[in-house]
């Protein structure tokens, strides 16, 4: 008890003297009230919070939940969720004083359902968070500004929540822009329900309006039950050590679901201790290693068509590294073409995110002898040639074999007609 009371203390006198700078500008200006009573009379920039809190409360259901709060600040919302029975919420910020803070309301308040982690909502932590965590519920309140100043892409922000929706249910979102990150077009009716429904949820409702609007959004497990027979399945376990890699796939997988490049992929559940990805079943293509007999217009085709997903790639900043004749689907009627198994791609700037020391081991060890023979002999410089330079041999090998095969043929039948003839 007399720790409490310190502890409110020390509480006050900390937030005075802290720097938050992720909302305010000077000293002690903190965005949200302290969700407990501490008798804190500084500045507090928002001044919605209750309002803000009950409206998403009316509209959800709060009991045993996970959930994840993406800019908790000092955890306001954080906490009066983990306040509901049975829920428990991670609250993510990049502001350190600002989840310093947090973590000392959490001691000083005795709150044990809730984890706070300090870093920018970023691939890595989102690893993290799926390895550990299985969200039913996501706040997105007033960070997409933020977001945008990091990533400066709307697209890479929805990817991100893409990774996280495959357990979560709800999406509760309030845009926002302010001086710091101006971004006008984020709030535009059109564009939110573009944004939340790129994010994997059909069903989307404006909640009501305080200083800046709530919007709830939900995934319709309707939608998802009627293209059942279209699954493709990949089951690892969730103890699995290569998970990470699988993560890596799903990751790119939801970048490209629409450029029709790659298999399409649904989401991926946890179901009796493995993690299943549902992918789009490839009906009428085969791969490449299945196709002997391609004739020579066919492999140009092919071809074309390759390099018109290593342009995509391209403009994307991807690079596959694993392109080999068994990753290279093909519709032998069409030559159409997709390329799986994205395990291993990377941004070219960027390394496949590993958490553990064994995985970064496993990783390595992989790229040791990844693409095999169409490899590029300096397999450790990861450029946009990298691709170019295995689809180029995969390309030659099926022209030589081709030709090898037309002229057996002919071979063949003027040796047969040959002896026709002699005899
Ligand atoms: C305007 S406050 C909103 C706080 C809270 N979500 C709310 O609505 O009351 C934005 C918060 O997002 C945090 N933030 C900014 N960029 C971030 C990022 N890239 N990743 C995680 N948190 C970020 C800031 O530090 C700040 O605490």
């Amino acid at each position: 008890m007399n720790y409490m009371k310190n502890g409110k203390q020390e509480l006050r006198d900390m937030i005075q003297n802290m720097d938050f700078d992720g909302v305010g500008s000077g000293k002690g200006d903190i965005y949200h009230e302290i969700p407990f009573d501490i008798n804190y009379q500084g500045d507090i920039k928002r001044q919605d919070n209750f309002e803000r809190f009950d409206i998403i409360l009316n509209n959800g259901v709060f009991q045993n939940k996970n959930i994840l709060d993406i800019g908790c600040n000092i955890g306001f919302f954080s906490f009066k969720f983990a306040r509901q029975s049975g829920c428990h919420v991670v609250g993510v910020d990049s502001d350190f004083d600002a989840i310093v803070t947090a973590e000392y309301i959490k001691k000083c308040f005795h709150v044990e359902n809730i984890d706070l982690i300090h870093g920018f909502f970023n691939r890595k932590i989102v690893n993290n968070l799926i390895k550990k965590y299985d969200f039913d519920i996501i706040i997105l309140n007033s960070v997409i500004h933020w977001l945008m100043d990091y990533y400066h892409d709307l697209d890479k922000i929805v990817n991100l929540v893409r990774c996280l929706n495959n357990t979560v249910q709800v999406l509760f979102y309030e845009p926002s822009s302010s001086h710091s990150g101006f971004y006008p077009e984020l709030l535009s009716h059109k564009n939110i329900k573009n944004f939340l429904h790129s994010c994997g949820f059909s069903k989307v409702e404006l909640l009501g309006k305080l200083d800046r609007e709530i919007w709830k959004a939900q995934v319709d497990y309707n939608k998802i039950k009627h293209s059942d027979n279209v699954f493709w399945i990949k089951k690892i376990k969730l103890s699995d050590a290569r998970l990470f890699l699988y993560m890596n796939e799903c990751y790119f997988s939801q970048l490209l679901r629409d450029k029709n490049i790659t298999s399409f992929f649904y989401r991926y559940i946890n179901r009796d201790g493995f993690r299943w990805f549902f992918y789009e079943r490839l009906n009428g293509f085969k791969s490449l290693n299945q196709l002997h007999n391609l004739n020579i217009d066919q492999i140009q085709i092919l071809e074309r068509n390759l390099f018109d997903i290593l342009k995509e790639f391209k403009k994307l900043g991807l690079v596959h590294r694993d392109i080999i004749p068994r990753n290279i689907m093909v519709n032998p009627e069409t030559m159409e073409v997709r390329i799986i198994d994205l395990e291993f791609m990377v941004y070219i700037s960027e390394e496949i995110p590993t958490g553990s020391n064994q995985e970064k081991e496993y990783l390595n060890s992989c790229l040791k002898t990844l693409g095999g023979r169409y490899c590029k002999p300096d397999r450790d410089i990861f450029d946009f040639d990298y691709d170019k330079y295995m689809v180029t041999k995969i390309i030659r090998n099926l022209r030589i074999n081709s030709w090898y095969y037309r002229v057996r043929y002919w071979y063949v039948e003027f040796v047969d007609r040959f002896k026709k003839l002699v005899n």
